[in-house]
């Protein structure tokens, strides 16, 4: 089996992490059981560009378990955990290329091993796997049967090729699935950005002046988060009605050239490019503190940031890099811009992950009994894979619903009764 990870004495402490997280992925375990008896993916190739996180793990052993041939690639540099990228190829013999912090030529070296692998089946968390078998791996993309994506950042991009009329093959908008952003987007980045941020900086949460870029997903999950822990929270928007809500929700809202001026802490969470920008780090206080939770680490123009800098002190703490700019200012750049909550912290919790990857494994088993029948386009989770996981979820946490009565469904129907 090929491999390429940091150090595979390693293995004992991620395979660890792999099943502390599994206690917490009790649905995902429901399946990767019953997919271990039924073998639905039996001889498909799969190759997953994820984040090698211990959840994702889980993810791979439920498909191996479905009778999958998996290989990983890391869907970010910043974002490996190297101990449990050893144990998926020492103790559950799962290919995987990632080591953190690898250079832009690794991060591709290590897509190109995962499509060596010849897959029949894609997983993406950002589009970067399918975006190289539309451009140079074109060949390869004729074996693709479908492909599933992760992340709104993603479902932008293959929206977009998919407009271009560029799309080669049946992809899969999981990250649009209920039980994929609303939690995950919500409650696991609001949580685990609050985590990174902390880890990053040891700050205290309370009274701090947050301004937060986005209120999308993500983005009123981690104001949420931070205005729970005392921060004094701004949101900054170009959509009026996201704006309204935030609003609604009891935020100040406001231009960043506005909020630049008063923030101690930025965070991007808009999958937008250059939110961040010299125009604003000339207006921020010394000492402030830029950090991105959106995909990809072009959210905060660090070009721009260099440009206007005399010095740069890297790592004054994990994670934290000094900017001294010209105006004698500091501004401290988290994470070299990339996803702060999995580059400082750990990502979502197990918890929140469990509902994504059951979508993406039962979204798997579709499509393999999908084959050859899906257009090429780009689609939605069906909804009756949304409510099994929903379903499965609440049992997990011995939660139970009320069913509509005979007499409900009726009225539910009709249109004749009114006041
Ligand atoms: N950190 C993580 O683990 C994690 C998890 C899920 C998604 N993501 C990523 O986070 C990003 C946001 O995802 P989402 O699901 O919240 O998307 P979303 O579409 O729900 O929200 C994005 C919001 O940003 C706003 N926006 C766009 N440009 C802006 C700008 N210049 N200034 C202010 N606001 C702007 C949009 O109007 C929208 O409301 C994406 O890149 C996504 O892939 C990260």
């Amino acid at each position: 089996m090929k491999y390429d990870v940091a150090d595979l004495s390693l293995a004992p402490v991620g395979k660890k992490r792999i099943l502390w997280a599994e206690h917490d992925m009790p649905v995902l375990a429901s399946i990767k059981e019953r997919f271990a008896q039924a073998k639905p993916l039996k001889g498909l190739k799969v190759s997953a560009c994820l984040h090698i996180t211990a959840e994702t793990a889980n993810l791979a052993r439920t498909l191996k378990a479905g009778g999958a041939d998996v290989a990983l690639c890391a869907s970010n540099p910043l974002s490996t955990q190297d101990d449990v990228a050893a144990s998926l190829v020492a103790d559950f013999k799962i290919a995987t290329f990632a080591v953190c912090g690898e250079n832009r030529n690794t991060y591709y070296k290590h897509i190109h091993s995962a499509l060596d692998h010849k897959p029949v089946m894609t997983f993406d968390d950002g589009a970067d796997l399918v975006n190289e078998l539309h451009t140079s791996r074109r060949k390869d993309s004729e074996r693709i049967i479908a492909s599933m994506e992760e992340t709104t950042t993603g479902v932008i991009r293959l929206r977009a090729m998919a407009n271009q009329g560029k799309l080669k093959f049946p992809v899969i908008a999981v990250n649009d699935a209920a039980t994929k952003h609303l939690f995950d987007n919500r409650y696991g980045t609001g949580q685990s950005t609050v985590d990174g941020i902390i880890r990053a900086t040891d700050f205290l949460m309370a009274g701090k002046k947050v301004v937060v870029a986005g209120y999308g997903w993500c983005g009123r999950g981690f104001a949420m988060r931070a205005r729970g822990m005392g921060a004094i929270v701004t949101i900054t928007e170009i959509d009026a009605i996201k704006a309204l809500e935030a609003v609604m929700d009891g935020f100040e809202v406001m231009p960043m050239a506005q909020a630049a001026k008063t923030g101690e802490l930025f965070v991007t969470l808009t999958g937008n490019k250059n939110v961040l920008r010299a125009e604003h780090f000339k207006l921020m206080k010394d000492r402030a503190v830029v950090a991105n939770s959106g995909h990809f680490n072009v959210e905060i123009d660090i070009p721009a940031l260099k440009k206007l800098s005399t010095k740069i002190n890297r790592n004054v703490r994990r994670c934290v890099d000094e900017y001294i700019l010209k105006n004698k200012k500091r501004i401290y750049l988290l994470a070299e811009g990339r996803l702060i909550n999995l580059a400082a912290a750990e990502g979502h919790p197990a918890s929140v992950m469990d509902m994504s990857f059951s979508t993406q494994a039962l979204q798997a088993e579709y499509v393999m009994k999908k084959q050859g029948k899906l257009a090429v386009a780009v689609h939605d989770v069906p909804k009756a894979i949304e409510d099994q996981v929903s379903i499965l979820k609440l049992k997990s946490m011995s939660i139970s619903i009320d069913k509509l009565t005979a007499e409900q469904k009726a009225y539910l129907a009709s249109s004749g009764e009114g006041t």
